[in-house]
């Protein structure tokens, strides 16, 4: 058995900040965002009604919807979040009970950056195949606004607020295959400290240290070399042409990653569907916002092959073959 989507669900807040609204209190201009990144806007929550908990509850429960199950029958609910507002419980016993699944349904996190979503897919996915699980609930919800340093121009113009989700069916047909890479030591690039560390209060630089820092340079150089060769050793591992994938769903992280990735695959770019213009990064979320857009839009048919690929700090970065 293997896991198929059957649903999804999404939620992006209502409050839209432009690049020319971040222009207005941070030293940068619509043009550089666009020509660099890719964005044009990104939605930021609001801190009452619109947490990580909120949202992912959102997009849980229309996912659960759209698949037209009971939630009764979910097994497992998953949820990746790097920005949950809760330390614990994990944000997927909250969304236990938003879905309203059954005490007979497990509940973990997965905290890994922005593949999150992909890793809790994985996990799902080997739950279904061991035979441990037969409806699970995948979600990816982040607020990354609650972590930025809005003085920093490097790196707060890049990040937006959201959550996607998918349901998974123990379903007949074709094996999703993935491969999942970390590197510690070349993590130092991207990273956030846990800001609940009270003997480091005084220590130079720590406030800094708790909202993201990144390099950027050596995350795009990063993404650029190890997205697309992670790509290349999914399809001779799992001995399929990338020719044969209808499309390229990747972590919208900078468009230009994204196009730096079509080109060094030689896939034409219409492959790779996009929607960070108006989302911006959020992170784990990503990919099933994205996924659940192309779907209401159509351009997403059962029976499509995917390759979903994401990557973020760790460094992890993962692959996916899959058939919708
Ligand atoms: O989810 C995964 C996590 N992150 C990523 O995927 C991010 C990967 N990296 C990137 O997307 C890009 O590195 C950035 C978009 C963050 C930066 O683009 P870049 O082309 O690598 O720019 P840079 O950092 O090399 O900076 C080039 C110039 C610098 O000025 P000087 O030194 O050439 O005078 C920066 O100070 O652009 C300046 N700059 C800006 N200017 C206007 C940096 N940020 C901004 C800004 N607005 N927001």
């Amino acid at each position: 058995m293997t896991g198929r989507i059957i649903g999804l669900g999404s939620f992006l807040p209502e409050k839209i900040l432009t690049n020319d609204d971040l222009a207005q209190f941070v030293e940068t201009n619509d043009e550089w965002i666009r020509e660099r990144t890719g964005i044009t806007q990104r939605h930021i929550s609001d801190p009452v009604n619109e947490k990580t908990s909120i949202m992912a509850c959102k997009a849980a429960v229309m996912a659960v919807k759209d698949a037209g199950i009971d939630p009764h029958d979910i097994d497992l609910i998953v949820t990746a979040s790097t920005t949950p507002d809760l330390v614990f419980p994990s944000l997927s016993c909250t969304v236990q009970e938003a879905v309203g699944a059954t005490e007979e349904c497990g509940c973990f996190d997965v905290n890994s950056a922005c593949p999150g979503w992909v890793a809790a897919f994985n996990a799902a996915e080997s739950f279904i195949e061991s035979g441990n699980a037969g409806l699970v609930l995948v979600v990816g919800a982040e607020c990354p606004s609650n972590f930025l340093d809005w003085t920093d121009r490097g790196i707060c113009i890049l990040f937006g607020d959201g959550a996607g989700a998918a349901v998974l069916k123990a379903s007949d047909g074709k094996r999703n295959e993935f491969i999942m890479r970390t590197s510690c030591i070349r993590g130092r690039c991207l990273r956030c400290e846990n800001a609940r560390q009270p003997y480091r209060r005084d220590e130079e630089g720590f406030e800094k240290a708790t909202t993201f820092n990144m390099n950027g340079r050596e995350v795009f150089r990063f993404a650029v070399t190890e997205v697309p060769k992670i790509i290349t050793d999914l399809s001779a591992k799992y001995n399929f042409s990338l020719d044969d994938v209808d499309m390229f769903v990747l972590h919208q992280a900078n468009a230009r990653i994204i196009e730096a990735t079509s080109k060094k695959l030689k896939i034409p770019i219409e492959k790779f569907p996009m929607n960070i213009q108006y989302t911006g990064n959020t992170s784990s979320a990503s990919i099933p916002i994205l996924m659940k857009e192309l779907k209401d839009s159509g351009r997403l048919k059962s029976g499509m092959k995917l390759v979903m690929a994401s990557f973020g700090a760790g460094l992890t970065w993962d692959a996916n073959y899959i058939e919708f």
